[in-house]
């Protein structure tokens, strides 16, 4: 089956943690070249030599939350190389587990600044150039969090993902007439670093309501980034796909 994204220039942040690398793998091994972003070198190194494809790839160390920096780096690869017609947002960051009446302006800021400032950024300066060309595929990877709220004290990550939830929709619309798709992912719990300091308590009430009975893998949410990203998904859009065992029906 044509996934027609072979030859395709890809945008992958959070591409040096669990979920971007996944992504920018299953991406990779359709022969999409792939332009993995984080702020992790290290991170970003080490997915890039874990590869199928390495010739078919380039890691760039950019902050997303720097407006200016993305800008430039979007128009550079635009211009010098192709323009980019799969943006994958995966880069974010948790925060602390803090109920509200405690929970710090810097900290409330500082998560919303990466997880939806970041992601505007990056589909703000992207988006420009896919309209030029008149096709593209966006894909958001949000939270459930961002859909029920949060059950773990931390109203700064679940306000940050239903802004890219609300952000998905409403770019879904605008884009749409261009010819190109938005969609988001709402991950449940995802074994990366991300959850690694979860206390083993609530990872085990957590895992005891997943009807499929199971924390997610990385690869879950690829496989399903991968779909958005194709042309298997070319009549949907504004879409928010749970990727979760089923969690959000607990
Ligand atoms: N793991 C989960 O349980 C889970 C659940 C729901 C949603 N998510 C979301 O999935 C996405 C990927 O998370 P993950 O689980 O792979 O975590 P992860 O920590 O493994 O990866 C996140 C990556 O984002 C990068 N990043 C952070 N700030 C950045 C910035 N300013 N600029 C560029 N890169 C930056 C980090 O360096 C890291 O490599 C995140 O948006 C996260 O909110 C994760």
């Amino acid at each position: 089956m044509d996934l027609d994204i072979s030859g395709k220039v890809a945008l992958v942040t959070g591409a040096g943690g669990g979920i971007g690398r996944s992504i920018a793998t299953y991406l990779n091994h359709e022969n999409t070249f792939v332009y993995l972003i984080d702020i992790d070198k290290k991170g970003l190194d080490d997915a890039l030599s874990n590869l199928p494809n390495q010739d078919q790839a380039k890691v760039m160390t950019l902050d997303i939350t720097d407006y200016s920096a993305v800008q430039e780096t979007i128009d550079d690869i635009a211009l010098n190389h192709a323009v980019p017609e799969i943006l994958i947002n995966a880069a974010g960051v948790a925060g602390l587990t803090t109920p509200i009446y405690e929970l710090d302006e810097e900290d409330f800021n500082r998560i919303v600044k990466i997880n939806l400032n970041g992601t505007y950024n990056m589909i703000r300066h992207a988006s420009l150039h896919m309209v030029k060309k008149g096709r593209g595929k966006i894909v958001n990877i949000a939270s459930i969090a961002g859909v029920t709220g949060s059950n773990l004290f931390q109203s700064h990550y679940a306000a940050s993902k239903g802004g890219v939830i609300s952000l998905t929709r409403s770019v879904a619309k605008e884009l749409g007439p261009k010819g190109i798709n938005v969609n988001a992912i709402a991950p449940g719990v995802i074994e990366t670093k991300m959850i690694a300091n979860m206390e083993s308590d609530k990872k085990k009430e957590y895992f005891s309501k997943i009807p499929i009975q199971r924390i997610g893998k990385p690869n879950d949410v690829g496989k399903v980034a991968l779909f958005l990203s194709s042309d298997l998904s070319t009549y949907m859009t504004g879409q928010i796909l749970n990727v979760d065992g089923g969690i959000v029906m607990a």
